[in-house]
């Protein structure tokens, strides 16, 4: 059936325009101002909203074992809790542990989603071991359509790899033409700052943070960066966090590396004093890079209003109050991360474009149009052009609410934002010209979500 949008504000990453948008088969075909439709025709009424491409969240963990559990979302509950905060799609980390194979990996990932999204999706590949039989996994796994690897530099003996198979990684990604994503902390620092802290009686959440300080980080996508310039690859650090990271981020960059940057949800709005309240209040709080000294905020908002950080993800992962609990005797063992995946669009409009830190086309550019460019999704997602998918959020920025766990789909017990304010929502959220949510509620289909396969785009 066609869909008309009537009178919205079209914004894009470069325009804005009042007009129509006519959707056919899952397509745009047609935008211009009062556009005619058949009868028959769906009509939703956008005036007074902005009309935005659908929003692409770069890097989320849905299943993921992890820390002697496993986060808590399935692919329905976090594709639905996605297309409330305006997602249409997401892109997840496949991450077998370094036991596993990355084949067999692979596919217990995409078994997992088939049939069970909402929304679209794609995977990025963790390399978590490099043996004899890697490459010839790896080469099966991008001509299945997932055109990106992850690497983590941290957490060893489980997700993380050595610098020789970091080699190995790029110089394949290299020959591929796929971009490779990286986790950017110094494992063995990070193994040793902990032993010394437990060792001096520092177990609580609050020593999260000192056990992998900033120059952990910015040794480690500086050392990313170094080996993308000697082995030619592309990269894109994940979760950047801090300033020394950003500078190490931004020298590669000018030094001709092919590097992007990534900095995710909470680092822009929370700093390390909510990982040091009281017990489990700061557990919740404990992610991997850690909540830094507030005045990294405002350098995160600086950089990616001029455009030094790429995209705005997530790292959605959710674990409940009682995984968190795991932790309690030890900071080591608390499981890392919070979710973020329904509320990144609403609070980043709101903190930073509503309150003019965030230029509009700039908010979509990161959220949505950087995320499919450098993903092998554009021009299919993340613009608003006649032929792309019918992906497209009306946002009302006249809603106001406030976040709370009470009613959200994400599968957890409490939200890290409860009681943030929101200046705006989506009303409705259409993929591929259906409607999946309507006056800000879920009204589709779960099983609506396909696997976007992807090109190697980074051949010389
Ligand atoms: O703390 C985090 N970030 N947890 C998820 C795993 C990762 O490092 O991305
Ligand atoms: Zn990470
Ligand atoms: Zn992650």
């Amino acid at each position: 059936m066609a869909l008309l949008i009537r009178g919205g504000e079209i914004v894009t990453a470069d325009s804005r325009s009042h007009a129509d948008i006519y959707i056919e088969n899952e397509t745009i075909t047609r935008i211009g101002p009062a556009l005619d439709a058949p009868a028959g025709t769906e009509v939703i009424d956008a005036r007074g909203k902005f009309v935005f491409p659908g929003f692409i969240d770069p890097h989320v963990h849905i299943h993921l074992p992890f820390m002697a559990t496993f986060a808590k979302d399935t692919h329905t509950t976090a594709s639905v809790a996605a297309l409330l905060g305006g997602t249409t799609c997401f892109i997840e980390m496949v991450c077998p542990s370094r036991n596993e194979d990355a084949l067999t990996g692979y596919q217990i990932w995409k078994q997992k989603a088939e049939g069970h999204s909402a929304c679209d999706y794609a995977f990025h590949m963790a390399v978590t071991r490099y043996d004899a039989n890697t490459e010839a996994q790896l080469r099966e796994i991008v001509k299945d359509g997932t055109a990106s690897f992850k690497v983590f530099l941290a957490y060893k003996n489980f997700f993380g790899v050595t610098d020789d198979e970091l080699f190995q990684t790029l110089t394949l990604a290299k020959s591929l033409g796929v971009i490779t994503t990286a986790h950017c902390e110094n494992a063995e620092l990070v193994t040793r700052l902990q032993q010394r802290l437990l060792a001096e009686g520092k177990t609580g959440p609050e020593w999260h943070e000192p056990s992998r300080p900033e120059p952990v980080e910015a040794e480690g996508t500086g050392r990313f960066a170094a080996f993308l310039e000697q082995t030619g690859a592309t990269g894109y650090v994940v979760h950047l966090s801090c300033q020394p990271a950003l500078a190490a981020a931004v020298a590669a960059k000018l030094r001709g590396v092919r590097l992007y940057v990534e900095s995710v949800l909470p680092h822009f709005l929370f700093d390390k004093s909510f990982a040091e309240r009281k017990g489990v209040e700061g557990m919740k709080y404990v992610m991997s890079p850690p909540l830094r000294d507030k005045r990294n905020l405002d350098v995160l908002w600086s950089g990616l209003e001029a455009g030094l950080i790429d995209t705005v993800g997530t790292d959605h992962c959710p674990f409940d109050t009682e995984q968190k609990l795991l932790g309690k005797d030890n900071f080591t063992l608390i499981p890392n991360g919070i979710p973020g995946i329904e509320d990144r669009v609403n609070l980043m409009y709101t903190y930073g474009v509503a309150r003019g830190r965030l230029d509009i086309h700039r908010f979509v550019d990161a959220l949505s149009t950087q995320p499919a460019k450098l993903f092998g999704l554009f021009p299919r997602k993340g613009n608003i052009s006649v032929g792309a998918d019918a992906d497209l959020v009306i946002f009302d920025p006249n809603y106001r609410g406030k976040i709370t766990a009470k009613s959200q789909k994400t599968n957890n017990d409490y939200n890290g934002f409860e009681g943030y304010a929101i200046e705006g929502r989506p009303t409705a959220v259409t993929v591929r010209g259906r409607v999946q949510v309507r006056d800000g509620a879920f009204v589709g289909a779960t099983s609506l979500g396909r696997m976007l396969r992807r090109e190697p785009q980074y051949k010389d």
